[in-house]
């Protein structure tokens, strides 16, 4: 098994309006952001971060910081429901849990999109990234080496996890879809991804 794990209705409705408010309160507290590729391209969504460390990219490059990038703040810390779901998730999954030091919480406008990168800002890149999602449908591309590609439709509520070989598999986000009902009022989609960022 190439240790990718896509599962679908993992959270439940009460638990993804808990993620939303839990978004809305990083949020306030560490506003979303635009980062941009080192040539200053803009990417195609905002984010923020939680934990210790947040994931950050500018025309300095792609790195984890400990201040937020604007309002030079630490970022928030993580709340101990998502911690929990880090775990549950991994448990799931038969896998081991994991000291997580950050959560990156990506929002996608509609129209907006993640081109094909690999993870590999962390210093530990062996410890799964484990993703959780609300709001819209995404379509999520995972290519393994020899180029082939497969596509998952992510919905709210659905757990992706890469570990084993497919963490250091090219993936990225093709679309989001238009999505009725959507828990995200403005139409976007919102994924955490939580992850170890240091090695032991
Ligand atoms: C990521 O690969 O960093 C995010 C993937 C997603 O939005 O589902
Ligand atoms: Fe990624």
């Amino acid at each position: 098994m190439n240790g990718f794990f896509h599962v679908p209705a993992f959270f439940q409705p009460p638990e993804q309006e808990a993620l939303l408010e839990i978004a809305r309160t990083v949020c306030a507290a560490a506003p979303l952001r635009r980062p941009t590729l080192t040539n200053g391209t803009p990417l195609k969504l905002t984010l923020t971060n939680c934990g210790p460390w947040g994931w950050w990219a500018d025309k300095d490059g792609y790195r984890y910081v400990e201040r937020h990038p604007t309002s030079g703040k630490a970022w928030p810390g993580i709340p101990g429901a998502l911690l929990r779901l880090a775990d549950r998730a991994l448990e799931s999954c038969g896998l081991e849990v994991m000291r997580v030091d950050n959560c990156l919480i990506n929002h996608y406008a509609e129209g907006e999109s993640l081109g094909m990168h690999i993870d590999r800002t962390e210093q530990d890149k062996r410890a799964p990234i484990v993703s959780l999602s609300i709001g819209a449908d995404a379509e999520f591309i995972l290519q393994d080496p020899d180029g082939a590609k497969t596509s998952y439709i992510i919905r709210s509520g659905d757990l992706v996890v890469q570990s084993g070989r497919s963490r250091g598999w090219l993936h990225g986000i093709k679309r989001i879809m238009p999505t009725m009902p959507n828990i995200c009022k403005d139409g976007g989609r919102i994924n955490f991804t939580l992850r170890k960022v240091l090695a032991d």
